[in-house]
């Protein structure tokens, strides 16, 4: 099964990829990191701080596992059978960009980006929401038990499609940004 990890950067896509393939024994491919690694970068965004990943390549790469957790951004670009999408909530999410040093600019798109649910809509749009389930923050080991059960079984109503996600966009979080 090609799983998918996807969510905000600082969400904890790599923290949970590692320990659901610890759990499974599924590779674990970790696209932000092997684009850096392979040289697999077109350009460098320096209004937004961020590399522009080669897709193709990525995308040949993780072609040739049948089983993978694919852990990007938006990980529905690299073909998904299913996608998990961590969620954080603002204030959590803030703390932590902050303290990786990230401008005020760049915390705020990503801190926005989360409070629209900006990945779970491109999830969704790419394999439907009955194949698309939210992983709320929790402990680390929680989180990917929970992954765990839902790749070895899955349970369309865990889905996005007959649960409520995450409401993230309060006046509470967006009075947090504007102070950022
Ligand atoms: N469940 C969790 N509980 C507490 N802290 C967490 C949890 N998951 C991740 N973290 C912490 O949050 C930070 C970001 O985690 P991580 O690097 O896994 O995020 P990411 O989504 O992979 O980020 P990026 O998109 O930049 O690769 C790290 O400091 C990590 O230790
Ligand atoms: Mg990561």
């Amino acid at each position: 099964m090609r799983v998918g990890i996807s969510g905000t950067p600082g969400t904890g896509k790599t923290t949970l990829a590692r320990r659901v393939s610890e759990m499974t024994g599924i590779s674990h491919v970790d696209v932000s990191s092997l684009a850096k690694e392979r040289g697999w970068v077109l350009a460098h965004d320096k209004a937004r701080q961020t590399d522009i990943v080669d897709e193709n390549r990525v995308r040949a790469h993780v072609a040739r596992y049948a089983d993978v957790l694919i852990d990007a951004h938006y990980a529905e670009l690299f073909e998904c059978d299913i996608v998990f999408v961590v969620r954080c909530p603002p204030p959590t999410l803030m703390a932590r960009l902050l303290a990786r040093g990230y401008s005020r600019e760049k915390v705020k798109e990503n801190v926005m980006s989360e409070m629209v649910d900006a990945c779970l809509a491109g999830a969704v749009e790419a394999v439907g929401k009955e194949r698309t389930y939210e992983v709320l923050q929790a402990a680390p080991d929680a989180m990917a038990r929970a992954v765990t059960a839902l790749i070895q079984r899955p349970d369309p109503s865990l889905s996005v499609l007959n649960r409520r996600t995450a409401h993230y966009l309060t006046t509470r979080n967006l009075d947090l940004l504007q102070r950022c």
